[in-house]
């Protein structure tokens, strides 16, 4: 799906997937890799990678936890869909 080292600690990065789709991939901590649907559940704008430990939606400011992708701020009411992910080696997959 994309290498390890291509995620920053305490951000991340937005992985194209088949079929249009995108996953963002997040770096929470030192070697925490957590996945999420970045469309947000407000009303499916992209949200952003972390920064300053917190996942932003551009578009009406929700915010939400990048380790559990609850939602800290609303507008949202509901957190982000994790996806579940390995490591392996240094390539993060799909589990
Ligand atoms: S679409 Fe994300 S806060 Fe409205």
């Amino acid at each position: 799906m994309t290498s390890a080292a291509s995620v920053p600690v305490g951000s991340g990065v937005l992985v194209d997937m088949p079929g249009n789709a995108q996953l963002l991939v997040v770096q929470p901590q030192s070697g925490e890799f957590r996945a999420f649907n970045p469309a947000c559940p407000h009303v499916g704008s992209l949200v952003n990678p972390p920064a300053g430990g917190v996942i932003t939606c551009p578009l009406h400011g929700s915010a939400f936890d990048p380790s559990s992708g609850a939602v800290r701020k609303g507008p949202a009411t509901s957190g982000l869909t994790q996806v579940a992910i390995s490591v392996s080696g240094q390539d993060l997959l799909l589990s």
